[in-house]
């Protein structure tokens, strides 16, 4: 795609254009600056190794926008701005593809691989077949279709035949170039086929963050990859972090006179020219033999790490290589007969749901648990699954005595699939809901728009221990063994009431403890005392918020100064802030004006812990260089760019990211180029070398 000299002009160009605030020739720049998104974007999306940091990049974007928005003119469909959706998709209307999204044909062993082996070579009549090997991605088929080189329409499997046009969603997901230089080999229109799949990291966090919302995980990336797609608003499916794998051409026309090109000849070639073209391809993956036992081979090594890709694969698939013998091989209504899927051992299981236990959460959510027979799935043994609310009981069907599929992808959490209602005998039993809390009997109640039951006692036994687990837990204040049997304990014995009494716990008794010799107790106040130290947006995470997961919990640490500020933003202040919408923002505001949250945060204040965000005061602070702005250009010899930005930072001054007039010293070290130009002919910059730069901070003490 890109030669070692590419990458390095393309990199240079960036950093200079993020300095540079205007240029005579504004097409140019135009120019020059989708090439350097898009590079940046292929190296973060495609390369997974990023070159910008997100400012460079957001500096770089904007600049572009505001040049398209000045010269409309110029916007060109394939621009990187052009991802940016507007308003919300009403519908996705159907499209038939151009030739059928067929499905593969299975095999599950080496027999059967064998067997289609010899089909092959019957079919293809020879004996001589080269065969590549790629991943099968388990995610949600799509097509696209590039016209003289862009991107012109994406869209969905649906039943093969028709599917639906998504492509503004297919533009959310930025692995997916907009335009690529196909026309240079005289191809011009071509059909491109593969998988957009999430990433397991990706995935988890995303469902993390759901159960944090009282809302029901995703089942898997497979379910989350096809449902983000026909999800109707692009800014939503943008957030998800969707990413693709293209593993197929399908179909192309060639200029009037062209030859086939030799990239269209081979699977093998096709694939490593879609990588080079810019796209996420199997190229890296893909391996190429002539020996069916060396397929096999391959098949077994491989299934053993799948876990190590970074999204789920449920198998390999083995294609004829050249499209010349697939073409003689054909199609039967379903499948090629020239690809196979070879599938990996199922992460299923069959168990019987022996019964349903309630669980109450810190929210007082009430959550259903179902005890199966123990199960080995994929490694590990299932006997506990959450069935998280009663809609998921209710729309499953399920019945205690019920035979359950369970499925275990990856290194996803278990969950029941369906109940094998062939399998019933009529001794089942219907599941019922408690209508009390199971730990303190206060009647439940539902919000209208909520699946979960809620226990509404904040003083429920369970709710209180869950606060202060959640409290001292590894992502909150990192509380090292103040984990679920010493809170319980500690609560137990009356030692531990509400969450600031962690921080003057009655040591003499605990010592009296059994099992708490003096080393342990020594680590637990040790533990203790160090989470004094814990920045604000972990304090304000540990109170656990309905809503607020750890990304929220910085945005709100970041917006303050101190956690008192927080007390007076109403519902409207918070949804300015980034990714807060209404939901999150009455449920913190609703905390913040709540007395009894208010004294826990008095509390821990008088106890020592770190309330005030650090950060943003150091930013606020005056000090000798309040109100001057410093720009540095060019290597500096005695200290790193960093340390001299933090220094200026420290004593009130602050970084910008270009000369102009509001720039007050730019700071010269060797080789400076552009900015020191355009520095003096602004005149109104003082420049320094950097050992006037460090006399100057000097001076200022
Ligand atoms: S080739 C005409 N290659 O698996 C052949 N498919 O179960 C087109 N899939 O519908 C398919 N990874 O959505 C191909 N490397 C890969 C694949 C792959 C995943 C999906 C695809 C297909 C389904 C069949």
């Amino acid at each position: 795609m890109y030669t070692a000299d590419d990458e390095k002009h393309l990199y240079k160009q960036a950093k200079s254009l993020i300095e540079r605030s205007n240029d005579k020739n504004f097409e140019q720049e135009i120019q020059q600056l989708r090439e350097v998104i898009n590079y940046a974007d292929w190296k973060y999306y495609v390369q997974d190794e990023p070159v910008l940091s997100d400012f460079e990049y957001d500096t770089l974007f904007k600049k572009l926008k505001h040049l398209e928005d000045s010269y409309p003119e110029l916007v060109t469909s394939d621009s990187p701005t052009q991802r940016v959706a507007k308003g919300i998709s009403e519908k996705f209307p159907p499209v038939s593809h151009l030739v059928p999204m067929l499905s593969l044909d299975n095999t599950y062993n080496a027999e059967d691989l064998r067997d289609w082996d010899r089909r092959c070579k019957e079919l293809a009549e020879t004996e001589e077949i080269e065969y590549c090997v790629e991943p099968k991605y388990d995610g949600a088929g799509i097509s696209l279709i590039y016209e003289d080189g862009k991107l012109t329409r994406g869209a969905t499997r649906g039943d093969g035949v028709m599917g639906e046009e998504i492509t503004i969603n297919i533009k959310q997901i930025k692995a997916i170039p907009l335009s690529a230089a196909f026309t240079k080999k005289h191809v011009e229109q071509i059909e491109i086929r593969g998988e957009v799949v999430i990433h397991k990291k990706v995935f988890d966090a995303f469902n993390k963050q759901r159960v944090a919302d009282g809302l029901a995980p995703l089942a898997n990336p497979r379910n989350a990859a096809s449902g983000t797609l026909r999800i109707l608003d692009p800014t939503e499916v943008r957030k998800r972090g969707l990413t693709a794998i293209l593993y197929h051409i399908s179909y192309y026309t060639l200029g009037k006179g062209a030859q086939r090109p030799k990239e269209l000849e081979t699977h093998y070639d096709a694939i490593q020219w879609l990588y080079q073209l810019g796209f996420p391809s199997p190229a890296k993956e893909m391996r190429v033999y002539n020996k069916i036992d060396d397929v096999i081979e391959h098949c077994h090594a491989f299934e053993k790490r799948r876990d190590e890709l970074p999204f789920e694969v449920d198998g390999l698939v083995i294609k004829v290589n050249h499209f010349n013998l697939q073409d003689r091989m054909g199609q039967t209504t379903h499948h090629p007969r020239w690809a196979v899927a070879f599938k990996f051992k199922a992460r299923q299981a069959t168990s019987v749901l022996r019964k349903v236990e309630f669980q109450v959460g810190r929210t007082g959510a009430v959550t259903p648990v179902a005890k199966i027979d123990p199960v080995p799935i994929g490694g590990v043994t299932v006997s506990s699954i959450s069935l998280f609310n009663e809609d998921v009981v209710r729309e499953k069907d399920l019945h205690i005595g019920d035979t359950v599929l369970v499925e275990r992808a990856g290194d996803v959490i278990p969950y029941i699939v369906k109940p094998l209602t062939e399998l019933r005998t009529g001794e089942e039993k219907k599941i019922h809901f408690p209508t009390h809390c199971p730990v303190c009997g206060e009647l439940l109640e539902k919000a209208q728009d909520e699946a979960a039951w809620r226990c509404i006692n904040i003083n429920c036994p369970v709710q209180v221990v869950e606060r202060m687990m959640h409290f001292a837990s590894k992502d909150a204040m990192d509380i090292r063994n103040l984990g679920e049997a010493n809170v319980n304990k500690f609560y137990e014995l009356g030692i531990l009431k509400s969450i600031p009494d962690i921080y003057h716990l009655d040591w003499d008794k605990i010592q009296a403890l059994e099992g708490f010799g003096e080393k342990s107790v020594t680590k637990l106040q040790q533990a203790i005392e160090n989470s004094k130290q814990q920045p604000l947006n972990r304090v304000i995470y540990g109170l656990g918020i309905r809503y607020v997961g750890e990304a929220t919990a910085k945005t709100l640490a970041s917006a303050v100064g101190h956690i008192r500020e927080l007390y007076d933003w109403d519902v409207e202040k918070l949804c300015t802030l980034d990714d807060v919408g209404p939901k999150v923002a009455a449920s913190v505001s609703h905390f913040f004006k709540a007395h009894e949250n208010r004294h826990i945060i008095d509390l821990l204040e008088k106890e020592g812990l770190n309330l005030a965000n650090v950060h943003k005061e150091h930013k606020q602070h005056s000090g000798p260089l309040e109100a001057k702005t410093f720009l540095f250009t060019g290597t500096l010899n005695q200290l790193k760019r960093s340390e001299a930005e933090k220094m200026v930072e420290d004593k009130g001054g602050s970084i910008l990211g270009g000369v102009s007039s509001k720039l007050s010293y730019l700071v010269v070290g060797e080789d400076a180029g552009s900015k020191l130009e355009k520095a003096k002919k602004l005149g109104t910059v003082t420049i320094l070398t950097e050992q006037e730069f460090l006399d100057m901070i000097n001076k200022a003490g």
